[in-house]
């Protein structure tokens, strides 16, 4: 199979690249665009570290094949902080202690997201539901879930 050219858009703006034969999303993301934040933990679609929204929901990018989102958006955790600035998701986990190590950090953030994007106020059960495809090593998962919770509230009161 021949490299092909790639378009995708992430985090809002279209990007073309040239994709080798097989590649995934997680490794175009890496390698071809630079954007390091996702990671690649076991490579097998378990651990969740490589999450990244593709039209707003959340997919492990490990197991994408790039040529199956060209076309598709893409949010990263580098899409997050608007001018620079950090969201209430990553102010709520640097506040709450949720990142240690930070390995698991960028995919907990993104699964976060969708899930405030689609339930602004949920529950401690939805917010365990949500994280449960991510594996931490470091924090126990008890911080992560009341940083999300927090940051539910922090959003609540910027509305
Ligand atoms: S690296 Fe993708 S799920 Fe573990
Ligand atoms: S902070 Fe280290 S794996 Fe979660």
């Amino acid at each position: 199979m021949p490299s092909q050219i790639v378009s995708l858009v992430v985090n809002g703006e279209e990007r073309e690249f040239i994709a080798a034969p097989g590649a995934t999303l997680l490794a175009s993301l890496r390698e071809a665009l630079g954007l390091t934040a996702a990671k690649r933990g076991c490579a097998q679609g378990a651990c969740g570290t490589c999450t990244v929204l593709v039209d707003g929901r959340p997919e492990v990018s490990c197991l994408v094949a790039v040529e199956t989102v060209a076309g598709h958006s893409i949010r990263t955790l580098e899409g997050v902080a608007a001018g620079g600035e950090l969201d209430e998701v990553q102010s709520a986990f640097v506040d709450c202690f949720a990142t240690q190590c930070g390995f698991c950090t960028a995919g907990m953030i993104m699964v976060a997201e969708e899930l405030l994007d689609r339930n602004p106020d949920p529950s401690e059960d939805d917010v365990i539901e949500a994280i449960s495809g991510n594996v931490c090593r470091c924090t126990g998962y008890r911080p992560i879930v009341i940083a999300i919770l927090e940051a539910a509230r922090r959003r609540a009161v910027r509305r």
